[in-house]
């Protein structure tokens, strides 16, 4: 079975596979309308279950439109309208959409309900995101960043912010493929040290570094996301306003890095706090090229996990 949990459990030569694959899909679609089909139609036949714990609109969509694309089916599903909202469990509910579906793509909130999501389907499940990480949005981010710029081995790349999910799944493919990763924001937000220490241990050279001009010296890339992730209590919004300020990614900020930088934000942003309008909508945003590639990253995810 291959579930795409997140991007430390995924062979770095599989990593690189989705990514060639997902660009090869993206250039053989070129001007074709988005409802159109792929040539080959790889999900002919198969039906694919989205869950959604928490909201989102790129996940939802994207996937949605890319099983279309491939020629399958899907249902997208609301875990509180599920009886998985009701106290039906994980295992019980894995096992019975494994008789219905082909594929379980499940945005929630524990890690540990996205394992027991795998460990009881007797079908791929794809990570759209948990409290601790976002696996397709690192495909998405890697794919774009490549197509703009080349292979990201040995490249840096800076997070400017919370310490947060999507950070997770950076420094974790900062382990897998092979390049530089500094994390700048305030100490009581830091990445967890276990995803530092793995990725560290990969051979990857991951920094903390306070300063964020001295961190962004030398970015190849530079990336953030919102001060209040889903999962983070309402209460916590105005001490982490606070906290992050200093680490907001502005001209200044973008300034400091190289000329050719590129920006990211996986979106949805609170624009001009985590990042301004001059950054986003300036000359080194790519954040609709990367909207857009959670598209083709997860078609290639999808075929993947699904072996066509
Ligand atoms: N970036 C992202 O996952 O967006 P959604 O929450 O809209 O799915
Ligand atoms: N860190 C954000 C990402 C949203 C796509 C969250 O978890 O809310």
């Amino acid at each position: 079975m291959t579930h795409f949990l997140d991007i430390a459990t995924t062979e770095p030569a599989d990593l690189r596979g989705i990514l060639d694959k997902a660009l090869a899909m993206k250039r053989a679609r070129a001007g074709r309308s988005k409802g159109a089909p792929d040539d080959d139609r790889p999900l002919d036949g198969r039906m694919v279950a989205l869950i959604f714990e928490k909201p989102s609109t790129r996940t939802r969509i994207s996937f949605d439109v890319g099983v279309r694309q491939m020629g399958g089916e899907t249902m997208v599903l609301s875990g509180k309208d599920m009886q998985l909202g009701h106290g039906e469990t994980i295992a019980d509910t894995a096992r019975v959409l494994s008789r219905y579906v082909d594929l379980i793509m499940i945005r929630t909130f524990e890690e540990a309900t996205l394992q027991e999501m795998a460990d009881y389907a007797s079908v791929p499940v794809i990570n759209g995101l948990t409290n601790r990480t976002h696996p397709c949005q690192i495909m998405a981010d890697l794919l774009t960043f490549e197509e703009h710029r080349g292979p990201i081995a040995g490249r840096k790349v800076v997070w400017s912010g919370d310490g947060n999910n999507v950070c997770a799944s950076f420094i974790q493919a900062a382990g897998q493929l092979g390049f530089d990763l500094t994390f700048t924001g305030p100490a009581t937000l830091d990445p967890e040290a276990v995803f530092v220490e793995a990725a560290r241990a990969k051979g990857a050279t991951v920094t903390i570094e306070r300063d964020p001009l001295k961190a962004v010296e030398g970015a190849d890339l530079v990336v953030t996301d919102t001060w209040v992730s889903m999962h983070d209590p309402q209460s916590a919004r105005e001490r982490r306003h606070n906290q992050l300020r200093p680490y907001q990614v502005n001209e200044r900020l973008m300034e400091a890095a190289k000329p050719d930088a590129l920006f990211m934000h996986c979106l949805p942003a609170h624009r001009n706090e985590e990042a301004t309008n001059a950054v986003m909508d300036g000359p080194h945003s790519v954040i609709f090229d990367e909207a857009e590639n959670r598209l083709h990253a997860q078609k290639a995810v999808m075929r993947y996990c699904l072996g066509v």
